[in-house]
Order: structure tokens, then sequence, then C-alpha cells
């Protein structure tokens, strides 16, 4: 029987941590935000506060549900304000030992039954368990930038996830308002496992055909039907991030089609990020 999910956590309110809080709040969840710092944990809260609002201008959220949201999100510093959640989800910084150290800390404060997520993109999830006393409730929800409005989250479970917390989070993801498919602790997990090596042919195809960012984004969009062009959704997730996640599958897995293009690594070096930085290989206003 999965748990009944009453109070979650989230650790980490930057993009993605803020991202899966909203969602937790609107889904009707008591939240427990924690940050490094009130500063940043309260400029979290504002961002979120301001997507609701606009959700009220928009007229798809009435503003008593939205106030109601906002006063689900309780902030703090001290990880220990999650000891009575059933859920904790991190989203702090993509790194093992941080990732580690934090799992630690929450097996020793949590409930023995509680369930621990992390939403890494590249990360082993079986290594983050590895310092905790209770693997077999350790699992991975990989929620999708912008979380708010990208309906998958892959839940991942390792050799040791027991089907109880797995089912819980399964259960979780779908309660979000999510459409959660199941996968294994494997490199890249699913999606990132296919489209980053694509997004990587689309680069060094750039060279390779000497067609230009526009053109190969008609090609694909045109002919083989999708939604967007590569060369727009690289810029999109940021070139940066993308790089880092090539390089941490073709560590994970030294498939030569994981490393990230030279191109990509020049441009992210120079500063060339994408729509963050207004210029990738494209410019923006
Ligand atoms: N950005 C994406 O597209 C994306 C998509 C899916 C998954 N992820 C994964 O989500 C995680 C977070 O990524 P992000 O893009 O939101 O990063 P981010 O840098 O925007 O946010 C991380 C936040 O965590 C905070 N933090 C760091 N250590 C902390 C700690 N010990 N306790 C509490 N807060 C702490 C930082 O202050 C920061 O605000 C990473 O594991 C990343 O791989 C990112």
């Amino acid at each position: 029987m999965p748990r009944e999910i009453r109070k979650v956590g989230v650790i980490g309110l930057g993009t993605m941590g803020a991202g899966i809080a909203q969602l937790a709040i609107e889904a009707g969840v008591e939240t427990v935000g924690r940050e490094v710092s009130m500063e940043l944990a309260e400029r979290a809260r504002d961002r979120i506060a301001h997507f609701l609002t606009r959700k009220v201008e928009k007229g798809t959220l009435d503003r008593a549900d939205r106030d109601a949201a906002v006063q689900r999100l309780t902030l703090t510093t001290d990880v220990a304000d999650c000891a009575d959640c059933d859920l904790v989800i991190e989203a702090i910084v993509e790194e093992l030992g941080p990732k580690q150290e934090l799992f630690r800390e929450l097996d020793r404060i949590t409930a023995a039954d509680a369930v621990l997520a992390t939403n890494t993109s590249a990360l082993s999830v079986t290594q983050i368990a590895a310092p905790t006393t209770r693997p077999e409730r350790v699992l991975g929800m990989h929620f999708f930038n912008p979380a708010p409005l990208l309906p998958l989250v892959e839940v991942i479970r390792t050799e040791l996830t027991a089907d109880d917390p797995y089912e819980t989070a399964y259960a979780f993801g779908a309660r979000l308002g999510k459409t959660p498919i199941r996968c294994n602790d494997t490199p890249g997990f699913v999606v990132n496992r296919v489209l980053i090596p694509l997004l990587n042919d689309c680069v060094r195809v750039l060279d390779e055909a000497r067609v230009t960012p526009q053109d190969l984004d008609t090609g694909m969009k045109n002919g083989a039907g999708w939604p967007m062009g590569p060369c727009e959704l690289i810029d999109l997730v940021g070139i940066d991030i993308h790089v880092h996640a090539s390089e941490a599958l073709y560590e994970a897995t030294h498939e030569p089609r994981m490393a990230a293009p030279p191109r990509l690594v020049r441009m992210a070096q120079a500063g060339l990020l994408g729509r963050k930085s207004k210029r990738g290989f494209y410019t923006y206003d």
C-alpha cells in the first residue's frame, strides 16, 4: 500500500526545488522548503507566489486557493524541520558529496518509514542512497525543467528500493498532476539517456554538414516532426547545463556520443549559455 503523504520536505529551492515545492502546495500538501539561507528561501517563495499570482490573473487559479497554497509553504534553513515529513525530495547542487551528506542527515532525523527522493539528473541514485541505513526507502523522482509545466516525472528505483516506497513516490508524482514513468537507476535514466547523445549528434552535424542552426532546426521540425529544433532546445536548457550533463554521462558510460562536442564546450566557456545569457545558437532580447 502506498503511504499517504501529508507533509513533504523539499531541500534546495533553486530552479527545480522551487518548481517542485510549487507543485506540492498547489496539490494541497503541507510543504517545508529548506535553503542554505533565509534570504534564498524567501526569494524562492516570492518566485512561487509570483507564478501563482499570474495564474490568478490568467483565470486558471482562484485567489483564495492561491493564498491557501502560499500558506502551505514553510521555510527553514534547518534540516531538522523536515523530521516529520513523510517524503523528502532533494534538489540541491548536482554533486555527490553534498547529496550524500544530506541523505546521511535525512536518514538520521526522519521517521524510519519516511521516503527519501533525489531529483538528480545524472548522478547514481544508488550512490546517493549508500550512506543511509535505509537504501530500500531511497529512490529518484526526476522532474523536468520547468517542473510546474513539463508533465513528466521519472520515478527511479535502485536494486535496493522496496516496492512500497516506490509506489508511494509514483502515486505522489501523479497526485502532483505529473505523468510518472517507472525506470531503473542507470546513467541518464530514460529521457536524458536518449536526448543527450541525440542533441550532441545534432551539434556535430552542424559542423559536418555545414548546416546553419536555423536550417538544422527547420530540418528536424519539418522532417522529423520535432516540436522544437535541437539548437532552440539546447539554448532553452542552457548550454552549460547540457555540457555538464554530457560530461557526467560520458564519465558514467564512456560512450563517445555522450561526450560534449568541443563547439558546445567553447560556447559554454565563452559565456554563450543560451536564453539565460541572451546568446547561444540564437540571440535573445
Ligand atoms: N535545472 C534543470 O534543468 C534540472 C532538471 C532536472 C533535475 N535537475 C537536478 O535538480 C537538482 C537541482 O538543480 P537546480 O537546477 O534546481 O539547481 P539550482 O542551482 O537552481 O538550485 C540548487 C539550490 O540548492 C541550494 N542548496 C545547495 N545546498 C543545499 C543544502 N545542503 N540544503 C539546502 N539547499 C541547498 C542552493 O542554494 C540553490 O538554491 C540537481 O541535482 C540537478 O541535477 C536539474
